[in-house]
């Protein structure tokens, strides 16, 4: 980028992104008033919790430097793909997206397209971009996505496609603008990467290693956040459980080095939270300490995610998830035991190289003695890189197709039958939108993640009121207000 390097460019973060952010905004209000219409923007987020954080960043950025979101059925002058990889089927899609992308830049040149995120860490996958996608204008990862407006300038400045990944974080940079979907609820990064290596999984492979934010850091974000009308936090990361273990700040004081529990109970003190969530558990790590926090945390939800995985031992030793059947029942006992009315839900994968009917049964077993409210699942997806690619496999689609439908049936099975025990109970409900299907309705979730759609009034959007649960309807209950 040497040709655009001029004078007092700021070398240090987050200085230099703002410079960077007005130089860009200065470029987009000078292509707009030679257009004589506004500049518009579109965000497609694939994947997990991070990504929807990671993009709302990014959203904050694309509107400080001049864009506006894009109305249904405009053409946006710049496309943002924040991609995942999890599963093949996440690479497809975005591909699929990009072929009508390519029409639509044909009818309209100016418009950008950039692709980040998971995906693009994968070398093969920013090669594929290059080669064949040469439309694509602005490539990055996971590591730099707090570099969006020096790219972007990059690219207009240059008329060069730009492709910056990086294999390992140089920095988190940390105050720059963002922007929520919500007013009321936010997710807050408490740690980045995971160190777990469980060898389905290709996520330590593209958020590189866990890091945690200092305890300080995170409480004056969410002080922030209460002061902007937040009631609710969803904590972030990987792996919250092994919060603490390693630190962002390697020369972080000892005083400052909580683990998870500790920073719940800190949470939990912040004047004008209302309900705290956090966002994924590793079972190996879920200490006694911190069940005991959920239980003594008042404000802390009703609900936790648990991913099982499997219920087979012998494949969750394949699996590399450092706990096996017993022990994740055993921990289910003890969170039962303190939580008596925790919803517990969780991630199955089936298909697993090996997996054998015995293992599924395995599985299928866990589910009727844990009795999840709701299961992601998934059908292995084979990740090239990770220890799991390499395992054979003899198991055929049809069988794999076969054990997946069993195990969605025994989930619902479970799952209504929990829900019609709540019919008739009463809770709290944070009012969370409008109804998009009917306006003299509105939805919110209850403490334990259940979705309650109640007659009501666009005014009461991030209002909590109690409930009575008149009806279940599968994956939604209808209410009304008392
Ligand atoms: N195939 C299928 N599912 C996967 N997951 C992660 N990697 C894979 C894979 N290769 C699932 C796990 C994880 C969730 C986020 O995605 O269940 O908990
Ligand atoms: Fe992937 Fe396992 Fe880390 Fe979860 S804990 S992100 S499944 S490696």
């Amino acid at each position: 980028m040497s040709e655009i390097i001029t004078n007092n460019i700021p070398a240090s973060e987050p200085e230099r992104q703002y410079y960077f952010m007005d130089a860009c905004r200065e470029l987009l209000r000078e292509k707009s008033e030679e257009e004589g219409r506004k500049l518009t923007y579109l965000t497609d987020t694939l994947g997990c919790q991070m990504n929807a954080k990671d993009s709302e960043k990014m959203n904050a950025v694309l509107e400080y430097i001049g864009y506006e979101p894009c109305e249904e059925g405009e053409v946006p002058d710049f496309v943002l793909y924040n991609t995942c990889t999890v599963r093949e089927n996440a690479n497809q899609k975005i591909y699929g997206h990009l072929g009508i992308l390519k029409n639509q830049k044909e009818k309209k040149p100016s418009m950008k397209i950039a692709l980040c995120g998971c995906m693009m860490q994968e070398k093969d996958e920013v090669e594929l971009v290059k080669n064949k996608y040469k439309y694509v204008d602005i490539v990055f990862g996971t590591h730099n996505i707090y570099k969006l407006a020096e790219l972007v300038y990059e690219n207009i400045f240059t008329e060069k496609r730009v492709i910056d990944v990086w294999d390992e974080p140089d920095k988190i940079v940390e105050d720059l603008p963002t922007k929520r979907k919500y007013d009321f609820k936010a997710g807050v990064n408490i740690m980045y990467g995971c160190d777990n290596f469980c060898t389905y999984c290709i996520v330590p492979y593209v958020r590189g290693r866990e890091r945690s934010r200092k305890a300080d850091d995170i409480i004056n974000e969410i002080r922030k956040l209460v002061s902007d009308g937040v009631t609710e936090v969803m904590l972030l990361g990987q792996n919250v459980n092994s919060y603490g273990k390693k630190f962002l700040d390697e020369d972080i004081s000892e005083k400052d080095r909580i683990d998870f529990a500790t920073l719940l109970r800190k949470v939990n003190e912040i004047e004008g939270i209302k309900r705290i969530r956090f966002m994924t558990s590793h079972p190996k790590d879920l200490s006694d300490d911190l069940i005991e926090a959920m239980a003594d945390c008042e404000k802390v939800c009703s609900h936790l995610h648990l991913p099982l995985q499997s219920g087979s031992s012998k494949l969750l030793k394949k699996m590399n998830r450092s706990y096996d059947k017993e022990a994740y029942l055993n921990l289910v006992e003890r969170i039962k035991n303190k939580l008596p009315d925790i919803a517990l839900t969780t991630d199955i994968i089936v298909g697993f190289p090996g997996e054998t009917e015995e293992d599924f049964e395995d599985t299928l077993d866990v589910i009727r003695k844990v009795r999840y409210e709701s299961a992601y699942t998934f059908i292995y997806s084979k990740r090239t890189g990770t220890p799991a690619a390499k395992l054979p496999d003899s198991n055929t689609k049809e069988i794999i197709q076969e054990r997946f439908d069993r195990l969605l049936e025994e989930i619902r099975q479970i799952s209504s039958e929990i829900a019609e025990t709540k019919v008739g109970r009463t809770a709290e409900l944070l009012i969370e939108e409008v109804n998009p299907r009917d306006e003299k309705m509105v939805s919110g979730r209850l403490s334990d993640n259940s979705i309650v759609h109640i007659p009501g009034a666009p005014s009461m959007v991030g209002s909590y009121v109690n409930v009575r649960i008149n009806e279940s309807k599968g994956f939604y209950y209808i209410g009304d207000r008392i």
